[in-house]
């Protein structure tokens, strides 16, 4: 075997065992640079007879020929490798679980769903939202009302009583939203169109009943309001509330104290197992009461009952909250389980209004 027959092996044996394109560039500059082997051998050409360089010549070009080739074939598989192993070191596992929007984060609380539901149902009516302190005078949370000293309504409302004061008087948490009536009636002038949403508080605690709980109190006070306007207004909140086409209400006398006369609202209602339908079946829920206010009442707020009236009701936030979102125990509401809230609660961006729905 020829000596340029053994280098073209043996370069040919190196191309192939290059694993890489540097160890590809390492055998070209070998054979080819400048001071490469076949280089070497090409550059002998020119000491030749020309006879020697017909054969030679011939045989050392077909050697670089063959390099060549190799060369270029080898760099194509190193290079499409490299490709390969590129692809598979960058692959993206479309199996991982997305990543959860920031925005998206979060649970609104059932409970101030409710409260934006119906605060944004009522001030389409045209009412405003009116506020008063959690820790009241037992004046506003009862006498006010028409609550007489003694008078047996007091004992019904289970009160929180802050010890009393040098004179006798004691602090209390308001046991109802209606104090908040008193409020608006000392403050502002007929016409008075507001509900009160706020926290309310009794001590009293069982599947129903917890220590704090939510009423909105609404009043309505001018020279002509009457019931039937307190059952127009009721009977939209709860279409609009319940988001149903039409309910059936039925209006019971009762008595509270600071309204005459008082009644008290159920509507009708289907108990499927753990659902609640609206506006069908046989059964009646209780939702609020209601009344026109007592004249006394508005004389305690400095308003003559012979020029003004208006009604007033109140209604438990928890309780109707309950009963549109198909929630068994009351308490659940106040312990603050994640788990409940990423069940029951409602995203943070999805504020209710009329237009574009209130719970969807
Ligand atoms: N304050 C009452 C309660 O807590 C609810 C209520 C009834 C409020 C009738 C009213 C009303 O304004 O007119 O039990």
């Amino acid at each position: 075997m020829s000596d340029l027959t053994t280098l073209q092996q043996q370069i040919l044996a190196n191309i192939a065992a290059a694993s890489d394109e540097a160890a590809l560039e390492a055998v070209r500059v070998g054979a080819l640079g400048k001071k490469g082997s076949i280089s070497a051998l090409l550059a002998t050409l020119g000491k030749m007879t020309p006879d020697e360089r017909k054969t030679e010549g011939a045989a050392i070009n077909l050697a670089k020929d063959a390099v060549t080739q190799a060369l270029t074939a080898r760099r194509d598989v190193l290079k499409s490798a490299a490709l390969d192993a590129r692809l598979a070191s960058e692959t993206i596992d479309v199996t991982l679980p997305l990543r959860e929007n920031p925005a998206e984060l979060g649970r609104v609380h059932p409970l101030s769903q409710t409260w934006d539901e119906l605060t944004t149902i009522f001030a389409d009516m045209g009412f405003a939202v009116a506020e008063g302190p959690d820790i009241e005078t037992d004046d506003y949370n009862f006498t006010k009302l028409n609550f007489p000293e003694g008078h047996p309504a007091r004992e019904m409302h289970d009160t929180f009583y802050f010890n009393p004061k040098e004179d006798g008087s004691r602090l209390l948490l308001r046991t109802h939203t209606s104090p908040v009536q008193v409020r608006t009636m000392l403050s502002q002038k007929p016409p008075i169109r507001v509900i009160c949403p706020g926290r309310t508080y009794r001590s009293d605690s069982d599947q129903t009943h917890t220590p704090m709980f939510h009423q909105v109190e609404g009043l309505v006070i001018d020279k002509t309001s009457h019931l039937g306007h307190l059952k127009w207004i009721l009977q939209e909140f709860c279409k609009a509330f319940f988001e149903v086409d039409h309910v059936n209400m039925r209006f019971r006398p009762s008595f509270f104290p600071f309204t005459e006369p008082s009644l008290e609202v159920d509507i009708q209602c289907r108990r499927d197992k753990n659902e609640i339908r609206f506006g069908e079946g046989e059964d009646w829920l209780e939702i609020l009461g209601c009344g026109m206010v007592h004249p006394n009442v508005l004389r305690a707020c400095d308003i003559d009952p012979d020029v003004y009236q208006g009604f007033a009701w109140g209604m438990g936030i928890d309780r109707i909250a309950m009963l549109k979102y198909g929630m068994a125990d009351l308490r659940q509401l106040f312990e603050g389980d994640v788990r409940w809230l990423n069940h029951y609660g409602f995203k943070p961006l999805e504020m209710p209004t009329l237009a574009g729905g209130l719970s969807t």
